[in-house]
């Protein structure tokens, strides 16, 4: 599947990009309206690009009343992300969305939690999510954390049916010609080409370690660097910053990704994920 991933897209105002994915993604979504950080809130670096929306969002009431009966009528799969400092909230969120028939997935935005153990965090959030709501559960995790695959581990146990790698990693610009900081905040998370090795060890790590699905995203601009992060260990894929230079992206990928797996001697690109996995889970591959 190819999805955007959240906060990259609104189908709202681009429901044709929206139509060319296989499942929407939310911009997460938190207990109370969010207006998110002070401008300067984007800024270009020379390997991607910084952010720092600080979750801007219109609160779970509002996305339930207004949002979600929209989004519904674009007639794509939608996930929604939800995100919140502590596990009762997002069991909350859960649990509304659980009444939703058109929501088909919710992920757990797990970068944001004010947790002292990753670990820990990560499964008392998810084991009360899991307890919330019957509707497939994906844990996107941060990156920044010592543990990777002992956290990935733990979302597994607690009840996720999947995982989303990677969220963006903290990065700070500075202005060219006063060397301030060209980000509001200060500091921003990161986005495109920079994250794509981080991206590739983490998937890899991770689905070693769990063996779940994982939905891989983190720099792709082009097929190959799908047909990558399928081969290190993703089931499905997630467009980002790509979106908003390339509208048209989905297209252009999905044409890149299916030659790229030609190229390499594959019928198409599941059949380079069953070889690709059917490897990284054997216990002789290293
Ligand atoms: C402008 C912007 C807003 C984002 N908002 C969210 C968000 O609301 N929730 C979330 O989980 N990730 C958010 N992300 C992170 C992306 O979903 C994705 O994990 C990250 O950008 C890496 O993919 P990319 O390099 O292809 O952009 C955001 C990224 C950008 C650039």
């Amino acid at each position: 599947m190819l999805l955007n991933a959240s906060g990259c897209l609104d189908a709202l105002t681009a429901p044709d990009v929206a139509r060319l994915l296989d499942a929407f993604v939310t911009k997460t979504v938190t207990p109370q309206p969010r207006e998110g950080n002070a401008p300067v809130r984007i800024a270009e670096t020379e390997v991607g690009m910084l952010n720092s929306i600080g979750l801007a969002n219109p609160g779970i009431d509002a996305f339930q009343r207004r949002h979600l009966p929209q989004l519904a009528q674009l007639g794509i799969p939608l996930w929604v992300s939800v995100g919140g400092f502590a596990a009762d909230e997002y069991a909350d969120l859960c649990s509304r969305l659980d009444d939703h028939e058109e929501v088909a997935a919710i992920e757990l935005n797990l970068s944001c939690p004010n947790v002292d153990s990753p670990v820990d965090g990560t499964a008392q959030i998810v084991a009360a999510s899991r307890l919330a709501t019957r509707k497939p559960l994906w844990a996107k995790l941060s990156v920044a954390v010592p543990d990777l695959p002992d956290v990935a581990q733990a979302a597994k146990e607690a009840g996720a049916d999947g995982l989303s790698l990677i969220n963006t990693v903290r990065g700070l610009k500075l202005d060219d010609r006063t060397l301030a900081p060209a980000l509001g905040p200060v500091v921003g998370g990161l986005s495109g080409p920079a994250l794509k090795p981080i991206a590739l060890a983490a998937v890899y790590s991770c689905y070693r370690a769990t063996g779940l699905p994982i939905v891989g995203m983190g720099g792709i601009q082009h097929g190959r660097d799908v047909l990558d992060l399928v081969a290190a260990g993703a089931r499905h894929a997630a467009l980002g910053t790509v979106l908003f230079a390339d509208p048209d992206a989905p297209t252009r990928i999905r044409a890149e990704l299916a030659e790229e797996a030609a190229a390499r001697g594959y019928a198409d690109v599941d059949a380079a994920y069953a070889v690709a996995h059917a490897e990284l889970l054997s216990p002789t591959a290293t």
